[in-house]
């Protein structure tokens, strides 16, 4: 067996690179439990102090042991929950990603096509920089701002708006908010409820999360809520809103809100984040940037976070991007310069794959026709679930017709905990502690299931 102390110097012995520092951190290095080896020398040509004795370094080594239990992240918990249930017709609502009616979550044909080119033509893997693949960057940005929309086609030419790839669209959002936090924000209007990441990554970052209500119990936004929290919020705040489908409600603003929306965030003076994680999945790509376009369109700076991982199907593969608009475009490379540092010192560049992929897509029209195709399909297949939904009427208590107007992956069922807990013990139907579903789940072959389950649980 090893000894402790010759175990102890294999982990912590710095790699010879590292060692022309070893003098320096050598006061605060032994206090680390850093021991350097016999046989070292400094730069002068003493050798160094001999190591430290294994039972003060095993002293300094049990700093972990301070780290609190965690809890496991509650829908993550309900995948392994879902999978243990040995009951044939149990349906999971629980995590979001788009499911087939067979209940599958399968790699776009578009994307297949473009991994096989990639496969064929990518000839290294070198490092890119820490804004990733700027081509995939770059040609996403004709769908997210329009190539010839009234409301953005003079920020476009004037080269107002610039952005870098992220890990996702959570590396996005995380970067956005660093990016707020870094030029003086500290508060953050958001409608709540909300995707729980937000709250978290805000709270990770010392950001104060000034929350206002999302929707009214009736199933629609709350205008005067919003209205309220745009009239107190001011500069050195952020208002964070979701460009569409929104997670977790489906609740979304529509055009006409967005008008009543934009000049106030501009009269506010607060810096908008516009998170736009589901394009294409509510009404069509176009229909979905409405009220991102809509805000630039009027407000002098912004940030928008977006995923490719909904609307790509590339989950897993961490595919994002951070667009930032500037009043002027020389602001622009300033901005940039912050986002790339945090990335750097963060996660140093995003997962290469899935973007390429996406850029391949979209280099290609027979693969953006494709792509829209499939995007298409996934589309209306979740509104003919939602029309089946808010053709039912109400189930028990609950009114299942607002779901019919409500976008996207997700809706909320008005239930308590306790009818959350009957839905899944009683009738196997998984769904997040908030009521949340993911519409995508429901397919025609359980959606009666469903229906039903929801009147027994709230009879
Ligand atoms: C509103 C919202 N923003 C951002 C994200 C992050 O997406 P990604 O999976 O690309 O990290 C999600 C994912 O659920 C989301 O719902």
């Amino acid at each position: 067996m090893r000894s402790l102390a010759s175990s102890a110097r294999s982990f912590l012995t710095p790699a010879p690179a590292a060692r022309s520092f070893s003098l320096l951190a050598l006061s605060s290095g032994l206090a680390a439990g850093y021991l350097p080896c016999a046989a070292e020398k400094a730069p002068s040509g003493q050798p160094l102090p001999l190591p430290l004795a294994p039972a003060k370094a095993m002293r300094a080594a049990i700093m972990l042991t301070n780290l609190k239990a965690q809890p496991a992240d509650a829908l993550l918990a309900l995948i392994k929950l879902h999978n243990d249930d040995p009951r044939a017709g149990k349906i999971d609502l629980g995590v979001g990603v788009y499911r087939t009616g067979q209940g599958d979550t399968p790699v776009f044909g578009a994307i297949k096509a473009a991994e096989q080119r990639l496969l064929e033509t990518q000839n290294s893997k070198a490092y890119l920089g820490p804004e990733g693949d700027m081509g995939f960057v770059h040609a996403l940005m004709p769908y997210v701002f329009g190539t010839a929309d009234p409301m953005t086609k003079e920020i476009l030419g004037a080269g107002r708006i610039e952005g870098m790839q992220t890990p996702g669209g959570t590396g996005a959002v995380r970067l956005a908010l660093a990016l707020a936090k870094q030029a003086g924000v500290s508060r953050v209007f958001m409608g709540t409820p909300s995707w729980p990441n937000h709250a978290q990554i805000m709270n990770d970052l010392g950001l104060t999360l000034q929350g206002f209500a999302h929707n009214t119990t009736g199933g629609v936004v709350d205008m005067e809520a919003l209205k309220d929290a745009l009239a107190e919020a001011g500069p050195g705040d952020a208002v964070l809103l979701h460009g569409c489908c929104h997670n977790p409600t489906g609740i979304d603003y529509s055009p006409s809100q967005w008008d009543e929306i934009a000049p106030l965030l501009a009269k506010s003076g607060a810096l908008p984040l516009l998170d736009l994680a589901y394009q294409g999945l509510g009404h069509g790509m176009e229909e979905d940037a409405y009220g991102v376009r809509r805000v630039l369109a009027e407000v002098p700076e912004a940030i928008v976070a977006y995923s490719c991982d909904k609307n790509f199907g590339l989950y897993r593969d961490r595919v994002g991007a951070v667009y930032v608009m500037m009043a002027e475009a020389d602001q622009l490379a300033a901005v940039l310069s912050n986002g790339h540092a945090l990335a750097r010192a963060a996660w140093s560049m995003p997962p290469d794959h899935g973007a390429a992929a996406v850029r391949l897509i979209l280099e290609d029209p027979k693969l953006v026709a494709l792509w829209l195709d499939e995007l298409d399909t996934m589309r209306e297949r979740m509104r003919q679930v939602r029309a089946k939904l808010a053709a039912a009427g109400s189930a028990g208590k609950v009114d299942l017709t607002p779901m019919g107007g409500q976008n996207g992956l997700f809706s909320i069922v008005p239930l308590t905990g306790e009818q959350i807990m009957a839905m899944r013990e009683k009738h196997g139907v998984y769904m997040a502690g908030s009521g949340r579903i993911n519409v995508a789940g429901l397919t025609m072959g359980n959606i009666d299931q469903f229906i039903a389950a929801v009147a027994d649980v709230t009879a």
